[in-house]
């Protein structure tokens, strides 16, 4: 697949804000063509070979860590996972000094995650490497969402259109931030769905629908994806206790009947079973997509460690 412009002008991904819809369509459609390369076992061992990936994880994960680690090595790079609780942060060195130490390294992808908004957008400005945002506090998580699309539009044909209902802890998720940027760039109809203590201000005047009820919220939707309640970022008694908030906004098969008898179900994981989506809803293969969000992980970013090789070599 060739393109005739930049599809992540500057070098860097930090975040879906600002990518116009033919870029995001151009990721999309490069990454269904690594999706079916992964299915048929074949990798692309010559894009990235002599290229250089770290890893740099300032907050744990599972998904977005191994399928980065996974992605790179199917393109052919050499992969880094650096551990940050055994690395020189721990005796006081500094964001920008750990990353001015990489960069010295002569890293070329550099995919970070930290607790901070804004921290992959200021090493982006101090490195030469080019920086892959794997989320940033409350800010953006802009792979999760361009795997999100990638999955809804495989299982409904197009984004144009959907209603997509984000639901639950709105106020602590950057995924929530990344996929309204995304879904209202493509045109679909976004509701965002949780009680008013976890819906900041700032997301309702995003263009979004607001519901404080899963009934209304729910009613009519292509897409319920449910969000993580996040305990270890809240401060104070944002939720009564997790049996109410499942009772009134956890996810399970009565609530799921206000949607489309055909919508799907999303979680971008790791799940709290029972307080956010029932178990029973989770695991139904007919209506849960969750486990096709994770292989549909390694295709996008895949597509998005190809983009910016491609930018490395332009720049070279
Ligand atoms: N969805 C997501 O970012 O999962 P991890 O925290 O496991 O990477």
């Amino acid at each position: 697949m060739s393109f005739s412009y930049p599809i992540l002008p500057g070098g860097h991904l930090l975040a879906i804000e600002g990518l116009e819809p033919p870029h995001i369509s151009a990721l999309l459609e490069l990454a269904e063509s690594y999706a079916l390369l992964n299915r048929s076992g074949k990798t692309q061992r010559d894009l990235l070979k002599g290229r250089t990936l770290i890893n740099l994880f300032f907050e744990d994960s599972t998904r977005t860590r191994t399928s980065f680690e996974l992605a790179g090595k199917r393109l052919g790079a050499d992969v880094i996972n650096m551990s940050v609780s055994q690395s020189s942060v721990n005796k006081g060195e500094t964001l920008i000094d750990t990353a001015s130490t990489l960069n010295a390294m002569h890293c070329d992808l550099l995919v970070v995650r930290h607790a901070q908004s804004g921290a992959p957008a200021l090493l982006s400005q101090k490195v030469s490497a080019c920086v892959i945002n794997a989320g940033d506090g409350t800010h953006e998580h802009p792979t999760q969402a361009l795997l999100d699309a990638l999955t809804i539009r495989r299982r409904k044909g197009r984004l144009e259109g959907l209603t997509v209902a984000i639901c639950g802890d709105v106020l602590h998720s950057r995924v929530a931030r990344s996929n309204i940027h995304l879904l209202s760039a493509m045109n679909a109809r976004v509701r965002i769905v949780g009680p008013p203590t976890l819906i900041p201000a700032e997301v309702a005047r995003m263009g979004v629908e607001v519901h404080h009820d899963m009934r209304s919220g729910l009613e009519g939707a292509d897409v319920v994806m449910m969000l993580r309640l996040q305990k270890e970022r809240m401060v104070g008694g944002l939720v009564p206790s997790s049996r109410e908030f499942f009772r009134f906004y956890g996810l399970d098969a009565e609530k799921l009947a206000w949607a489309k008898p055909d919508a799907i179900v999303m979680h971008p994981g790791p799940m709290n079973r029972g307080i956010e989506i029932d178990s029973a809803i989770a695991d139904d293969p007919e209506r849960s997509v969750i486990g096709e969000q994770v292989e549909m992980g390694v295709a996008v970013r895949m597509a998005v460690l190809d983009v910016l090789a491609r930018e490395l070599r332009r720049n070279a």
